[in-house]
């Protein structure tokens, strides 16, 4: 088959479209052939070599794929040859096929094209998993949204939305604004222009920056209130004020969802099939996709998602 290989740690140049060993299906694996993957920003810390895969994990990037099951190895019983199916990845999506445990695979949600499916474990299984499961946002609170315009931040905006919370989402520009609240969102920042700290106030907040913004986090939530930093785009270390932490009885979270055991990943795919997948179908909660690139031209993608002007998910499409 054919992948994307990294060469070397560098800038989108580095990602070669090249004939590579095909994968076969261990026990407990399938085999997709892939219709799609897409880009995450994870994909980019790894081309720049910041962010090796798990042990075990194919060196090809891509965290998640749609496509139809090609090969299924012993004992497993859940997926036949031929059906079509989206999944959670450790890597090895930029390519042809990818193996992959059955635990991660997910049915396509009705409605749903396959090639736009490919653009959904990643975004659903994150936000449901931190905001959701870790963080238990209910109906009624409020959801702050860090990137409320990235592929992450689309989903959870819309996710929190259909569920009943109220959300506010940063945003870069003022386009970008329009779209989140097209999305749903009741507020949005404009991380440029204002320190949502001066006037937000959320039960829950959904950070990918980190360091940056953890004072300001701390200040903006609610007595009761549940951090969750999932990404470190503003630094991996800041200075905590526990003092805030025990006078309003926060709470502060970190996680990722990639180096997790299988069993864990296995939980949460189950958990978002049967809780969002639901909504997804019903149509409250939709893939947001700014482009479908062909994979070959994986570079192209990636100096879309490092321009910083995509707005939901930049999809690979064989
Ligand atoms: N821990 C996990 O398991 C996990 C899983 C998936 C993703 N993530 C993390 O989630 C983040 C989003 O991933 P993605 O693939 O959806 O990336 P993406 O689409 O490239 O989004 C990056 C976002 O960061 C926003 N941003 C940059 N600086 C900001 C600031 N100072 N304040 C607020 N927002 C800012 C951008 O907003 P504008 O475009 O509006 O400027 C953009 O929406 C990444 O950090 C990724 O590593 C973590």
């Amino acid at each position: 088959m054919r992948a994307i290989e990294i060469t070397r740690s560098g800038g989108p140049e580095v990602l070669e479209w090249r004939e590579v060993p095909d994968p076969r299906p261990e026990p407990g694996e399938i085999v997709i052939e892939v219709a799609a993957s897409a880009v995450n920003r994870a994909d980019v810390h790894q081309r720049n070599g910041h962010y090796d895969p798990p042990p075990g994990a194919s060196p090809y990037p891509g965290l998640e794929v749609s496509g139809v099951v090609a090969e299924v190895g012993a004992d497993v019983e859940q997926f036949r040859v031929g059906e079509e199916v989206c999944a959670l990845l450790a890597g090895g999506g930029y390519a042809e096929r990818v193996a992959v445990p059955w635990q991660q695979v997910m049915p396509v949600p009705q409605g749903v094209r396959l090639v736009e499916a490919a653009g959904l474990p990643e975004v659903a299984c994150t936000v449901w998993s931190n905001v959701f499961m870790t963080a238990r946002l209910r109906k009624g609170e409020t959801l702050l949204v860090h990137g409320g315009a990235s592929g992450i931040g689309t989903f959870a905006v819309q996710l929190a939305k259909a569920l009943g919370s109220r959300v506010v989402a940063t945003v870069g520009s003022a386009e970008k604004a329009e779209r989140v609240l097209a999305l749903g969102a009741d507020e949005t920042v404009d991380y440029h222009q204002e320190d949502f700290s001066e006037k937000v106030r959320a039960d829950v907040i959904l950070d990918i920056i980190g360091a940056k913004y953890l004072a300001q986090n701390v200040k903006a939530l609610r007595p009761g209130g549940r951090l969750v930093v999932i990404g470190l785009q503003g630094g991996r270390k800041a200075e905590l004020d526990l003092g805030m932490l025990l006078a309003k009885r926060l709470s502060v979270y970190g996680t990722t969802l990639r180096a997790r055991p299988v069993d864990d990943k296995g939980a949460i795919v189950r958990s978002t099939v049967d809780k969002v997948w639901p909504l997804v179908s019903g149509g409250a909660v939709r893939p947001v996709v700014y482009a479908e690139v062909p994979m070959e031209r994986a570079a192209e993608a990636h100096r879309m998602l490092d321009s910083g002007e995509h707005v939901g998910k930049i999809l690979l499409v064989r």
